[in-house]
């Protein structure tokens, strides 16, 4: 494997401002700490075995990488239920292991995202802890959101508010009051109306970015701000007509900018400044781009590429909405397919489109059986899609791999609470998060020595790094390929691909079911979704299959620069 960058790819503490925008057009690669890779043989991956990859990032050619949640934390939630903002879980380090993860990091030319969760915490918080051993009313209690329940002796919830994870947010304490949670029972909400909860967060995001880190993944961002008068206002209905004006109770209230406006005069400190992305499940509207503002957050996730199927419809739609709105706040552009909440795209487009992933994740992946070749088609030309789009793409560990949704996993196994809280009428996220496979053998091909938290399959074997690595055909080696040649456009020209430059503009193919999208200088990207090859004219720079040629095939897709 390359290992080696060359020297002015590496990142000095004391970057000047002018590299303060690097993320805008960044490629950034999202690591599920507890399954990237394991340097203790525990079954768990930890700070080490990042640390041990980190040449293999840098040769992949991304610019930054992005870590979940690696805090002490009870696993409720795969680690997004926190006990302690400030420091490592001792399963996956020290703090001294993050420095030195850090160092080696920027030493390798990659920056490095964290995420910051702050709408709720573990219930095993010494904050929640203090919250139940103290009365109703006190400032213990302040920090989070407890009530009073309803009914003749308080037995009903305080509202109809539903958990993302299923059942009621509400659950009563011993002592009959009940507390708020929008996710797990074990995740309770804080309180943002509590001046103490807004310097705490203030703290946190100066204790990281001290050490160094270059940015943040803010978790639910548009859950902050809650309208918490008396009496609670109804909001039955969680993920469907939610209103998109800014009027619902607990979602994307006009407040919560206030709070990302005082965290920029944060990032704003350092130099550079360091940067921001909100994640928001909201459905997306003109509004999702206000978190990106310049003095916000920055950039916000776009999961609306993300959430298009297979169409070619559906991509034009999201890539012009995306392109549209994005523009009206100056912005960051992002781009995501995969991630470790959502089946993992190359399973994904091998369904039909209005296939019910819910549904079909809990026939194990029976009730109908995918096509493998043509998943790992359509995720190789998706990407070379993105890779092409302006602004920047976030990956997610394994799909440079071209990875499946493993869809069988048993459920004695399952870790996501989702599972349980549905009382098992969805397996949830845990099919995308099983550990990655380095080396076709071994006890857990590579990711550690011994086994791994979640059983990985037999086919993994034939997907490991090791066994692409160098063959010009693979997955990865396209990724490699992709991510360099974007560098380099954008490197040389003014408005390539991947240019800060917001040049996009859709040329008529001819063909409704052939997508075509031109960058400034007249670089395009074609996308065949069509049962049929179509032609390529000019000179061809790359393609998502690996057949030479004049035709593009069908799933397949390619940046030509026409003559
Ligand atoms: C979004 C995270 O991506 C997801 O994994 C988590 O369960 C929820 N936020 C709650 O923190
Ligand atoms: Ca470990």
């Amino acid at each position: 494997m390359t290992t080696l960058l060359p020297d002015d790819r590496a990142i000095s503490s004391s970057s000047s401002t002018s590299s303060g925008d690097w993320w805008r057009t960044a490629v950034i690669y999202q690591i599920y700490p507890r399954s990237f890779a394991d340097s203790n043989a525990d079954g768990i991956g930890d700070l080490g075995g990042i640390r041990s990859r980190l040449p293999y990032l840098a040769a992949l050619g991304i610019d930054a990488v992005w870590l979940s949640p690696f805090y002490p934390s009870p696993l409720a939630d795969g680690g997004y239920d926190i006990t302690d903002h400030r420091d490592v879980d001792p399963r996956l380090g020290t703090l001294e292991d993050f420095d030195a993860l850090l160092a080696d990091a920027h030493r390798l030319g990659l920056r490095v995202i964290i995420d910051v969760v702050p709408n709720h915490t573990s219930e095993q918080h010494p904050w929640f802890l203090a919250a139940l051993a103290s009365p109703p009313g006190s400032p213990e209690r302040e920090r989070y959101i407890f009530r009073d329940g309803t009914g003749p002796d308080g037995s009903e919830p305080p509202s109809d508010w539903r958990s993302h994870f299923g059942g009621s947010a509400w659950q009563r304490t011993p002592d009959g009051q009940w507390y708020c949670h929008l996710f797990a029972r074990e995740q309770p909400d804080l309180n943002w109306d509590n001046q103490q909860i807004r310097d705490h967060f203030i703290e946190t995001l100066r204790f990281w970015a001290d050490r160094g880190v270059d940015g943040f993944r803010v978790d639910v961002a548009h859950s902050l701000a809650k309208d918490l008068s008396h009496p609670l206002r109804s909001q039955p209905h969680l993920d469907s007509r939610l209103p998109l004006d800014g009027s619902d109770p607990l979602y994307d209230r006009e407040e919560v900018h206030e709070i990302y406006r005082s965290w920029r005069t944060v990032f704003d400190e350092y130099d550079p400044p360091r940067m921001a992305v909100a994640e928001t499940w909201h459905p997306t509207s003109s509004r999702t781009y206000l978190y990106a503002r310049s003095d916000e957050l920055g950039q916000v996730f776009d999961f609306s590429l993300l959430k298009a199927e297979w169409h070619p419809g559906q991509f034009r739609d999201v890539i012009t909405r995306s392109i549209t709105d994005h523009a009206g706040v100056d912005g960051g552009l992002t781009w995501v397919l995969s991630s470790h909440d959502v089946p993992r795209h190359a399973t994904r487009y091998a369904l039909p489109v209005g296939t019910d992933l819910d549904a079909w994740l809990s026939s194990n992946g029976t009730a109908l059986v995918i096509d493998e070749e043509t998943a790992c088609r359509r995720a190789r030309a998706a990407t070379v899609m993105m890779l092409a789009l302006p602004g920047s793409a976030y990956l997610y560990q394994g799909e440079e791999l071209g990875l499946l949704e493993v869809a069988d996993l048993p459920t004695d196994q399952l870790r996501d609470p989702v599972y349980e809280r549905t009382g098992h009428r969805l397996k949830g996220r845990d099919g995308c998060r099983v550990p990655i496979p380095w080396t076709p053998e071994g006890g857990s091909f590579g990711f550690g020595d011994d086994g791994a938290w979640l059983p990985q399959p037999e086919w993994f074997g034939s997907c490991a790094v090791s066994v692409q690595d160098g063959r010009p055909e693979s997955s990865l080696e396209l990724y490699r390929q992709a991510i360099a040649l974007r560098r380099e456009l954008r490197a040389a020209g003014a408005t390539g691909p991947g240019d800060a430059d917001i040049s996009f503009a859709w040329v008529d193919s001819g063909d409704p079911q052939v997508l075509r999208f031109a960058r400034g200088d007249g670089w395009e990207c074609i996308v065949n979704f069509s049962a049929n090859p179509v032609p390529l004219h000019g000179e061809v720079l790359l393609r998502s299959d690996s057949r030479p040629g004049s035709l593009l095939a069908p799933d397949t897709a390619a940046w030509v620069r026409p003559v």
